[in-house]
């Protein structure tokens, strides 16, 4: 598309022909009112008409759902056939000639509308839909001019609105029974929560068991709001400002989904978000988040003027955008005289798009002539990074979501995507529903595990911090018992390393029976597991912060790299490795340069080569040696060499393990230069905070889990006034390194132009391609959907040796449970958006789920509050006694500063790359009766440091 608005092109793609397509590849010809057309075999008459362009009259029939053939409106002629059959139920046939329109059809056309508008409001002006109602459209098509029946016999237009639900009403008298809201529950979202209740006259849609929607399964994806052909299922925010007037294309900024949403405004609000039918990642589904909690963008809590102060314990004080630039780097030039170059630094934010983390880590690199940089990767997937470059060459997933289509066994370990990546987890329920066989490692029965048609055929439920004794013993069957493809592993691997590996896995202390102490999975599970991973077709691996938020992340990364190269699952659809990354950019944060070893495009700054190519393009000379990681920073400022650092949207005081030594660290330093939309807990110990802008002022791209870079589009200018990347070039600017670029889509280039991987990238090529996956270069000008089909990057894929070693976290008499973290569905990372919507209904408060047999020994009933101690730390949460967890483990999310998760979670790292451990940590849980010490010094803590002095 050329620009962002919504254009002609769009609305024709857009078209609903009906049914959904067909997966056959060969063409039969039909005539359709007396036009001959082509058209795939296997799709309705329906749909070949549309694509003839005729639209026939249909109620229960959309595109995105399988034919349902109730509401009889969409009734034909086919030559040679008698009666007047369904179109949307009817296939098309070689040679058939359908007729679409004559007075017989128009008749009975108009009576099934006479009986359907006979039992219906007749409030069109005044209603929500009004203009975007298919029944109004349909009685409009079939010339509907009176009813005959009149107004007056039964009816259901008493019945009343469930206005349970924050974001969606559901009017029950408009209601015409069409189903569609309930297919799209089953077949696109897979939660099954609506049914048709009653018979006849008295069918209606019934959420769960009669409940309001809010009580009931619903997970509020949206699905069937946007199928829903009537008012019945409206929008609030539509019934309350009216219908949009225009529409921008841009991409969600919340998970690594990387859903794609038409942004539907009113003048310059927002008023809907709807999935796009085309985007790459989410084919028109949407959840929660993407669909209705974008309330924060305009919340407020948002500080919109730039704020300094010269100590944390001084109100903050409003000023312009140049006081707070040259304030800030005056600052950190002034660090650097007196404490060297390298005693400040910078963190990217996965939150931010591509082009904003670029020139963060160029400033860092080309400004402050360190290369300081890291980003918030290092504490969630950076041992993927490290991992799948050493066996495969590259690090990033594999495939493409769509891939999943095509598994025959799904192997989930350490994630839940129905919670985290719930637009994938959707896909995925689909695969399974239609036979895929689920393997799921994880000490949590997670969804997944039994939910509504789909069982996991093995539910490994392994102690925390047990994964890589379990992918060894994994390998340890295939290997032992014959189940290695050694045609695959002859041709596409390294000869030695496979030799080195198996000799090393079939050792009998990685079997399944001489680790099963040690996991806790049983040895027979294991085996019949690891049989149905190797021979059950093809096998694909989706994995989650589960797998790398470990001491050993790193080893369980090339754990599952090797499982997979030695059954010969990688390098075609349906296979592979996917790690499910949690935010929307972590792909991209990692793309663009933000660790302190690597440039963009993951090359190594000791590369001198690499290195002379951004030197010459900089105009700067570059440190060969690799900076500080995230950890090395907040010890080298408690150490006292390190006093300054630039945060870029990243909450790393509530986001990063052991508050208190991140707190000492940040409290230790001379300036703290936040940017963000908030004033969150990392600005309590910050001196200049520059306000950051919402995803719906961004103009740049975001790069999702299945390396797909997507556009995201400014629907409204920056609310403070700047954009982001134009910030931080004037910072780098006013530290001595001129920075600047016309715009956005320059950045871009100027990322093609020195990036292998992106060579063939550009905002004109995204606008006109909808979104390309890298490498997008001269040898693949459209992308790659899925990498190592003919070959690694890395050439041959290299097996890596896994030991299983214990963490140093061990349980023991004072702390005898572990406790494992993950999030939940309505609420997002560390909450900064997510709590400032109507999401918080669902979820208000983090709590500790604790097994009913560890409750009772230690005097817990439900919602007790209690303290939860480890050897860092203590705080209170209320407690949840649920089967989910196993005895022995507790479990919860950190989505709420008041809760302080993190100041139990230890600093102990995944040996390769510092990610912390977050998934275990020996814990003790206590009754209590008052919010824990912490939490008390919090309150006091924000309260000292909060205050804001306005400008004049
Ligand atoms: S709520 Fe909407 S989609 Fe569902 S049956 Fe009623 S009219 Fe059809
Ligand atoms: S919002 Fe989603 S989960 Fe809820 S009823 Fe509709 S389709 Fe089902
Ligand atoms: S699945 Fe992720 S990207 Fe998609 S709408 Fe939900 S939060 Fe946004
Ligand atoms: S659209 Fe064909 S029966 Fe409803």
């Amino acid at each position: 598309m050329p620009d962002s608005t919504h254009t002609l092109l769009n609305a024709m793609t857009d078209k609903d022909l009906g049914t959904p397509p067909s997966v056959k590849e060969t063409t039969i010809s039909v005539v359709i009112d007396g036009r001959s057309i082509d058209v795939p075999e296997g799709i309705s008459v329906m749909r070949a008409a549309a694509l003839a362009g005729t639209d026939i009259p249909k109620l229960c029939a959309t595109d995105s759902l399988k034919v349902f053939g109730s509401c009889r409106l969409c009734l034909v002629e086919i030559d040679g056939r008698k009666g007047t059959p369904a179109s949307c139920t009817t296939p098309v046939e070689d040679g058939m000639s359908v007729q679409t329109q004559t007075d017989r059809l128009a008749k009975l056309r108009r009576g099934v509308m006479e009986l359907y508008i006979s039992d219906h409001p007749l409030d069109c002006l005044t209603c929500a839909a009004n203009g975007d109602c298919e029944l109004q459209d349909r009685a409009g098509q079939v010339g509907l001019r009176d009813v005959r029946y009149g107004y007056a016999g039964d009816n259901h237009l008493d019945l009343e609105t469930d206005t349970s639900n924050p974001y969606f009403d559901f009017d029950a008298s408009k209601c015409i029974v069409c189903s569609r809201c309930v297919r799209a529950c089953d077949e696109i979202q897979g939660t099954l929560a609506l049914t048709v209740e009653g018979r006849g006259f008295d069918s209606g849609i019934s959420a769960s068991v009669s409940q309001p929607f809010f009580d009931s399964e619903c997970v509020s994806c949206g699905a069937c709001v946007q199928a829903c052909p009537t008012a019945t299922l409206t929008e609030k925010t539509i019934i309350d400002h009216g219908q949009p007037d225009h529409s921008v294309l841009t991409t969600c900024a919340y998970c690594g989904v990387g859903c794609s949403f038409e942004a539907e405004l009113k003048g310059g609000e927002v008023v809907r978000m709807t999935p796009h039918k085309h985007g790459g990642a989410n084919s028109g589904h949407s959840c929660v988040k993407g669909r209705f909690a974008w309330g924060y963008a305009t919340h407020q809590d948002r500080i919109l003027k730039p704020m300094i102060r010269d100590a944390i314990d001084q109100p903050w004080k409003e000023v312009d955008w140049d006081e707070a630039i040259r304030f800030a780097a005056t600052k950190f030039k002034g660090i650097q005289a007196e404490h060297g170059v390298g005693a400040i630094g910078g963190v990217t934010s996965s939150r931010c798009t591509n082009e904003e983390v670029y020139v963060v880590q160029k400033m860092v690199r080309a400004a402050f002539a360190n290369n300081n940089v890291d980003t918030c990767a290092r504490v969630c997937h950076s041992p993927t990074g490290y991992g799948l470059k050493q066996t495969f060459g590259t690090s990033a997933g594999t495939q493409n979501f769509k891939s999943v289509e095509q598994a025959d066994v799904i192997l989930v370990c350490g994630a839940n995507p129905t919670d985290a990546h719930p637009v994938f987890a959707s896909r995925m329920k689909r695969r399974l529903r239609d036979g895929a066989k689920l393997i799921v490692i994880d000490p949590r029965r997670i969804d997944l595990v039994r939910t509504p048609h789909i069982e996991a055929e093995h539910h490994l439920q392994l102690q925390p911090g047990t994964n890589v004794a379990v992918v060894n013993a994994l390998a340890h069957v295939v290997v032992t018992e014959g189940l290695v493809d050694e045609d695959f592993v002859a041709e596409r691997c390294e000869d030695a390393s496979f030799e080195r590996w198996a000799m090393f896995i079939s050792d009998p202390s990685n079997s399944p029976e001489a680790l099963e102490s040690a996991s806790g999975v049983p040895a027979d599970d294991i085996r019949k597991a690891a049989r149905l991973y190797a021979t059950g077709g093809n096998a694909a691996i989706y994995y989650g912060l589960g797998v790398t938020e470990h001491s050993q992340g790193s080893s369980m990364v090339m754990g599952l790299a090797n499982l997979a190269m030695a059954t010969g699952n990688i390098g075609r659809e349906g296979v592979g490795i996917n790690p499910l990354r949690g935010q929307n950019n972590v792909q991209g944060a990692c793309d663009m340069g933000s660790f302190p070893h690597e440039l963009p495009g993951y090359r190594h700054i000791s590369d001198a080569a690499t290195r002379e190519s951004f030197e010459k393009l900089w105009n700067v000379s570059l440190e060969s040696e690799p900076g500080l990681r995230i950890p090395n920073m907040f010890s080298s400022a408690i150490d006292g060499s390190f006093k300054g650092m630039f945060i870029q949207g990243e909450d790393l005081a509530q986001s990063d393990p052991n508050t208190e030594h991140v707190v000492a660290a940040l409290e230790a330093m001379d300036c703290v230069v936040v940017q963000d939309l908030f004033l969150n807990e990392t600005a309590t110990y910050a001196h200049v905070f520059l306000p950051g802008t919402s995803f719906l002022e961004k103009d740049g791209t975001f790069t999702n889990a299945e390396r797909r870079i997507n556009r995201v589009r400014p629907v409204k200018p920056p609310l403070q006034g700047l954009s982001e990347w134009e910030t931080v070039c004037r910072l780098a600017s006013a530290m001595g390194y001129g920075m600047t670029y016309p715009n956005a889509a320059a950045i871009m280039d100027e990322i093609a132009s020195i990036t292998p991987t992106f060579a063939g990238v550009s905002f004109a090529k995204l606008d006109e391609a909808g979104s390309v996956q890298w490498p997008c270069n001269d040898a693949t000008p459209d992308g790659t959907p899925t990498m190592h089909k003919d070959g690694f990057v890395r050439g041959e894929g290299q097996f890596m040796l896994t030991a299983y070693v214990p963490t140093e976290e061990r349980s023991n008499r004072h702390f005898p449970l572990l406790l494992t973290t993950g999030r939940i569905l309505s609420q997002y990372n560390v909450g900064a958006q997510t709590r400032r919507t109507e999401n918080s209904k669902w979820h208000d408060e983090d709590v500790l789920e604790i097994h009913p047999s560890d409750a009772e020994t230690r005097g817990v009933r439900e919602g007790d509050l209690v303290a939860l101690s480890s050897r860092k730390g203590s705080t209170t949460l209320h407690a949840l006694i649920t089967d989910r967890v196993p005895p022995g483990v507790v479990y919860t999310t950190f989505h709420h500063p008041e809760s302080g998760v993190n100041v139990v979670t230890t600093e102990i790292s995944d040996w390769a790359t510092n990610c912390p451990e977050y998934k275990v940590t020996a814990v003790e849980v206590t009754p209590s009766n008052m919010p824990s010490v912490w939490r008390q010094r919090r309150e006091e803590r924000r309260k000292n440091s909060s205050r804001i002095d306005a400008a004049e």
